[in-house]
């Protein structure tokens, strides 16, 4: 996926929701949102009162969104069976996993959406009045430390940018929950990827099958300072410029994610490129993370398809998506 634009309803619910709030109350908000969740900061100290939750919408829900679309899109080229009907959105904030997941998944027919902040249930109760599915949905008032077994069976979970913000997630519920596929997505940092990779070793010991980004079970084989992260490409809104004072029209999303399957992975790729392919005089050159290690997949500008193969891919596609 080049970039990941917000689904025409949700950008025009957002609209509505900003118009009249001043730009520069928006701005130091958004700012002050920012720079907590960028420190590592839990929603519970970031989003005080609603003009935080609308900053939210402009500052971090784009982003959210194109991260969660991602790594949907590579669950679905391994999947391309999967077709689930129900969601369980855990950690939801204002509802942008489910907003994604429906774009990646048609089949998708209801929604339950949890979390324990009042503000973002509200927002993402308005910006879904309007959608077909979503606006069918409960935003309940859920507190996720204790949620033991009472999360309804859905096809498809999807914790995104929520788990890291728990002392002690509920892996071993979500994982219970989830009929067909559950999907975490962190923050692309060392401390985001160390959460997922721990998490991944957890549900294999459950038996869960590795769906994305993995292409293998054994042991992840990346060495720390390294982490495994990738990058999804996303449009910046004038508001979003104006509120970030940025200049480039773009931003790249860096997440960690996991996601794992209780049904046969069919296309699962061989190897994923851990990074953008590297273009030389002589070639190309794409890091990849294959059986259980780390590997450097090259062709030569001589060596016409191999090269172009490998120049059409893009960090975080599987090897045999060329
Ligand atoms: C960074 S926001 C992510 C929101 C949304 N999933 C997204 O991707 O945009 C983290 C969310 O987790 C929720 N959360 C944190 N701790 C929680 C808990 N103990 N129970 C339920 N929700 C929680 C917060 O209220 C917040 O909505």
């Amino acid at each position: 996926m080049r970039t990941a634009e917000l689904p025409s309803g949700l950008r025009a619910g957002i609209d509505a929701l900003l118009e009249g709030v001043s730009r520069n109350d928006l701005a130091r908000r958004a700012a002050l949102v920012s720079h907590n969740y960028r420190q590592g900061g839990a929603s519970r100290k970031t989003i005080l009162g609603s003009q935080d939750g609308l900053a939210y919408l402009l500052s971090r829900l784009p982003a959210t969104y194109a991260a969660v679309m991602s790594a949907l899109f590579h669950v679905k080229q391994s999947m391309p069976d999967f077709a689930p009907a129900t969601l369980l959105d855990v950690g939801c904030g204002p509802g942008t996993a489910g907003w994604a997941a429906c774009e990646v998944f048609p089949s998708l027919a209801s929604a339950v959406f949890l979390d324990d902040s009042a503000i973002f249930r509200t927002l993402g109760k308005s910006l879904a009045a309007d959608h077909p599915v979503l606006g069918q949905a409960p935003f309940q008032d859920c507190d996720l430390t204790s949620a033991d077994s009472g999360l309804p069976s859905t096809d498809l979970v999807i914790a995104s940018y929520a788990l890291g913000e728990l002392r002690q997630p509920p892996l071993g519920e979500l994982w219970n929950a989830a009929q067909g596929v559950l999907l975490i997505v962190e923050p692309g940092t060392p401390a985001g990827y160390a959460n997922i990779v721990r998490w991944r070793a957890m549900l294999l010991q459950q038996g869960a099958i590795l769906a994305a980004p993995c292409p293998h079970h054994e042991p992840c084989p990346i060495d720390p300072p390294d982490w495994c992260h990738f990058a999804q490409r996303l449009p910046r809104r004038r508001d979003h410029m104006i509120l970030k004072t940025a200049t480039v029209r773009i931003e790249d999303e860096k997440f960690s994610y996991i996601a794992v399957a209780r049904m046969p992975v069919t296309a699962r790729p061989e190897g994923r490129l851990l990074l953008p392919p590297r273009l030389s005089p002589a070639g190309i050159a794409c890091k990849t993370c294959t059986q259980g290690r780390i590997d450097t997949v090259t062709a030569s500008k001589r060596d016409k398809p191999a090269f172009k193969a490998l120049d059409r891919l893009r960090w975080g596609d599987g090897l045999d998506n060329c």
